[in-house]
């Protein structure tokens, strides 16, 4: 039907006659002259119909934005006056001799040009005209290209693409499963794979030693811009490589993706330790293009009288941080009043500061609510510490590690962004030394990231100190996002039967669950390791895109809905029987 793509066509093309497809972006009548900009994949074209040709400017007359055309034409050059330098096929028109219409459309429930705003709800519904915008088909081409190049880096690593399955059991990433019940099997359940963890390890029990695939993983938790309940992982496995051979090959990846699609050397990635992440950036995940740090003051607070700061000082579970913003005596009060709200949804009770006017004098040259608390000693060594200068603002945060590292690491992303902190536009890291588990509430330990992430100890030493012990686990970190997270695995039963123990998860329900993982163990299963990535995350990241709804073809909202197909839906009663399932609350009259 078509002989080239409207949006290929240039000057090269002049004086040949063409037939393109494609879509009617806009429609203009110039007086006797009909201009229409036809749209495909690769972009707008103009095409001009003048009344000479009588049956087809009577055609063109007719068509309305988002009409499918098939037009056959001859390409000219346009006249000086007309060239238009915006458009990539701006120097050239195809002067129509041809025009079938192949379909109409309905007025679109929206403008498809990228100036409009639109509300994220009606372009979910409309998701089929949304990605007909030039932005959305950028976007999804580059993430075709991006796991194009992926597979070839891969390939040519010597890794192998296998499928793991959808219908499972339940494989611990930490969020709630998808079930899908069972008909041939009453009251019993598959979980859709919240990762392909296990099956991953088992292909290497089976020899395949080096694994990937291009998995979509599914997790019933809390939606944000950065989470999707169905997302892609770039998933591998390998055996008989240790951690940093598995980090040299993921961060070439990563490096050689950015190099070869868009010309940014990232470096090598630096390595910082867990504990440091949180002391310095209150987060495992730091966007090290910021700037700002936190500096630990608690040794300085524990005699002081103001109790805001001397009860964390005083107790192990707290602490007490100081975060200079170099110039950050120029931010307003009210300004400060609304970061103290921002704050304030970490948990953190206040946000108390000081403004350096004139560092030498102490009595009249801070502004402050808490310096009248402290004695000029204390404050002098405050400032000394965070070696602040005169016009610099220290904000303040003292309570539980928790509250103190997300308020004050939330509050440095933000002064980030708010300020234009950023000091490049890159900034990788590996985040390494984590710990094997983290205390709840309750007490309980649950691991830090998944069961099966080996310890760098002993099973003894991991039972004598579990709280304190570290992982060999790993997270790629790029501005500020956890792109991907693996570990050195577990491949000896005593040890994983250690960590399941310390989890709580007894013998029987060990067996129950993961019988088969603990049986391959004992089947001379290769020391193995590996790693994930967020697919959907990597190419945020490097198309600048707010949203990894950006670049899903057909993402969920943030309630986890398809608003287009209306999914998840009602079933009839039928199929609920076939299934042994009968509803608690009656379905509503409209459903089936
Ligand atoms: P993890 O749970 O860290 O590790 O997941 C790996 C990466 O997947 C991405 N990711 C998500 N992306 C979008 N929406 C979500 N809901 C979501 N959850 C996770 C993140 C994350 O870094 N099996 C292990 C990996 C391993 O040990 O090899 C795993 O799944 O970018
Ligand atoms: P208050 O005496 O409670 O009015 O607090 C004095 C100053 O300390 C105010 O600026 C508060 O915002 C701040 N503040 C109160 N609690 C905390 C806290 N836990 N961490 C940091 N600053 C705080």
């Amino acid at each position: 039907m078509r002989s080239v793509y409207c949006g290929s066509l240039n000057a090269t093309n002049i004086d040949q006659e063409v037939t393109i497809c494609g879509w009617v972006d806009r429609r203009r009548d110039h007086g006797g002259v009909i201009f229409v900009d036809l749209r495909d994949r690769d972009g707008i074209v103009q095409v001009v119909f003048d009344p000479d040709a009588q049956e087809n400017f009577a055609l063109a007359d007719k068509v309305r934005p988002e009409y499918v055309l098939q037009v056959t034409g001859k390409v000219r050059a346009r006249s000086e006056a007309t060239v238009n330098a915006n458009m990539a096929t701006g120097e050239i028109e195809v002067y129509g001799t041809a025009l079938k219409i192949l379909n109409t459309a309905e007025t679109p429930p929206f403008q498809l040009d990228e100036h409009t705003q639109v509300g994220e709800d009606v372009r979910l519904k409309y998701r089929y005209l949304d990605l007909r915008r030039t932005a959305m088909q950028k976007n999804l081409r580059f993430r075709s290209k991006v796991t194009s190049a992926i597979r070839n880096y891969l390939d040519d690593n010597g890794f192998l693409d296998i499928e793991t399955p959808i219908l499972t059991r339940a494989t611990p990433e930490g969020a709630r499963d998808y079930l899908v019940p069972s008909r041939t099997h009453e009251n019993k359940f598959f979980a859709l794979p919240q990762s392909p963890q296990l099956f991953k390890q088992l292909l290497m029990v089976s020899g395949f030693d080096r694994y990937y695939q291009i998995a979509k993983c599914f997790r019933d938790e809390d939606l944000r811009a950065d989470r999707q309940p169905e997302f892609t992982q770039i998933d591998i496995e390998t055996s008989f490589l240790g951690e940093e051979e598995i980090m040299s090959i993921t961060e070439g990846m990563v490096r050689k993706l950015y190099q070869d699609l868009m010309g940014v050397d990232l470096g090598e990635f630096p390595r910082m330790p867990f504990s440091e992440a949180m002391e310095k950036y209150g987060s495992d995940k730091p966007d090290l293009r910021i700037p700002l740090e936190m500096i630990e003051i608690k040794d300085l607070m524990k005699d002081v009288e103001f109790k805001v700061f001397s009860g964390p000082a005083n107790d192990p579970k707290c602490r007490v941080t100081a975060m200079k913003v170099p110039k950050g005596g120029e931010i307003p009060r009210k300004k400060i009043d609304a970061y103290t709200k921002f704050v304030s949804i970490y948990g953190a009770k206040g946000l108390a500061y000081i403004k350096v006017n004139d560092k030498d004098d102490l009595e009249n040259g801070l502004q402050s609510p808490i310096v009248k608390f402290l004695t000029p000693e204390v404050v002098k060594s405050i400032l000394d510490r965070v070696e602040a200068e005169n016009g610099d603002l220290i904000f303040f945060g003292a309570d539980s590690q928790k509250v103190v590292s997300e308020a004050l690491g939330a509050l440095r992303c933000k002064l980030g962004e708010d300020l234009n902190l950023y000091t490049c536009d890159w900034a990788p890291l590996w985040v390494v030394d984590f710990p094997m588990f983290e205390e709840l509430e309750d007490g309980s330990l649950t691991a830090l990231h998944h069961p099966f992430t080996a310890p760098s100890c002993t099973p003894d030493e991991l039972n004598a100190n579990p709280a304190t012990a570290l992982s060999r686990a790993y997270d790629m970190v790029l501005n500020g996002t956890e792109l991907g997270g693996g570990s050195v695995r577990i491949h000896e039963q005593k040890m994983q039967q250690t960590v399941f123990k310390i989890l709580g998860i007894e013998e029987e329900e060990q067996r129950e669950k993961f019988g088969f993982l603990l049986d391959a163990l004992k089947y001379g299963a290769p020391p193995h390791g590996g790693l994930a990535f967020g697919l959907d995350r990597l190419i945020m990241l490097m198309t600048g895109s707010e949203s990894i709804r950006d670049v899903i073809a057909f993402p969920k909202t943030q309630s986890a809905a398809c608003v287009m197909t209306d999914a998840p839906g009602a079933v009839d009663k039928k199929q609920l029987d076939e299934l042994h399932i009968r509803l608690k609350v009656k379905p509503a009259p409209e459903a089936k």
